[in-house]
């Protein structure tokens, strides 16, 4: 199985290297509505990957963003979670802080995750159980801190809508905030300490669920608002990092 892991990291890499040939020349276009973004190297890394696993394993299924893959998706067999590019927008506008994030599940458990910010190079991952690495650097547990000395991250989006006002007296409670707007790299910026909570109203497997097993990993947790435990494969509004500083949040909201 640990073969399975080295492989997907290898092809990582590969469709990093992919990415970066392409940097400048890609086109946008819309989804669901107009701020919603895709670009043809977003749609160019989900097929290459796809290729790639189906042509290893063959019998594996593929959960992926963009939705390239015909055939139906069974959560319950072997399964692969994929962002081709989380952090779309930054890709667009920036070329830079966005990631490919790839998990692997069996029977709805996750197996091992990888979260790769293709211009820096740096990849996490973690195959459960064997610990979680940045490049060749094994990673610590999460610290436990106070609240009020925590940095969360979260999007300024949820500060206009409504789901803010349960939350309000949490979040003013944190030293402050940053928000990178590549949700499965800053889920991973847990374990490097640059913040401690990490919160989002709406997320989708593809974008948490490799960086779920990284920071489980380390002794933190990823749970819905209400304290809901999450396989990685829902749809969901969640909370991750530190346990104590996730249930010093949850005190706050009640
Ligand atoms: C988005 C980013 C963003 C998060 C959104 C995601 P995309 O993914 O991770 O940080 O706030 O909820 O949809 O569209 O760039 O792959
Ligand atoms: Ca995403
Ligand atoms: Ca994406």
């Amino acid at each position: 199985m640990k073969e399975k892991f080295s492989w997907a990291a290898g092809v990582i890499q590969e469709a990093g290297e992919l990415i970066k040939q392409n940097l400048s020349l890609y086109s946008v276009n819309t989804k669901s509505n107009a701020k919603d973004l895709v670009t043809d190297i977003d749609i160019m890394v989900e097929e290459f990957f796809c290729k790639r696993i189906k042509q290893e394993y063959p019998a594996d299924f593929i959960l992926a963003e963009e939705c390239t893959v015909a055939e139906e998706v069974r959560t319950d067999k072997n399964l692969w979670v994929l962002d081709p590019i989380d952090g779309t927008v930054n890709f667009i506008h920036q070329q830079q802080n966005f990631a490919i994030s790839l998990a692997y599940y069996e029977n709805t458990c996750g197996v091992f995750g990888i979260v790769y910010d293709v211009i820096k190079g740096d990849m996490y991952s973690c195959y459960k159980g064997q610990g979680a690495y940045l490049n060749a650097v094994k990673l610590l547990p999460l610290q436990v801190k106070k609240i009020s000395e925590s940095l969360v991250g979260f999007s300024h989006k949820w500060l206009l809508g409504n789901q803010l006002d349960n939350y309000r007296k949490a979040l003013a409670a944190f030293r402050n905030y940053r928000y990178y707007g590549v949700a499965s790299l800053e889920i991973c910026y847990l374990a490097q300490g640059l913040i401690d909570v990490y919160l989002s109203g709406n997320l989708k497997p593809w974008d948490y669920a490799a960086a779920k097993i990284i920071i489980e990993e380390l002794g933190g947790c990823i749970k819905g608002l209400q304290g809901e435990t999450l396989t990685g494969l829902e749809f969901t509004a969640l909370i991750a990092g530190e346990k104590s500083v996730v249930d010093q949040f949850y005190e706050l909201c009640r």
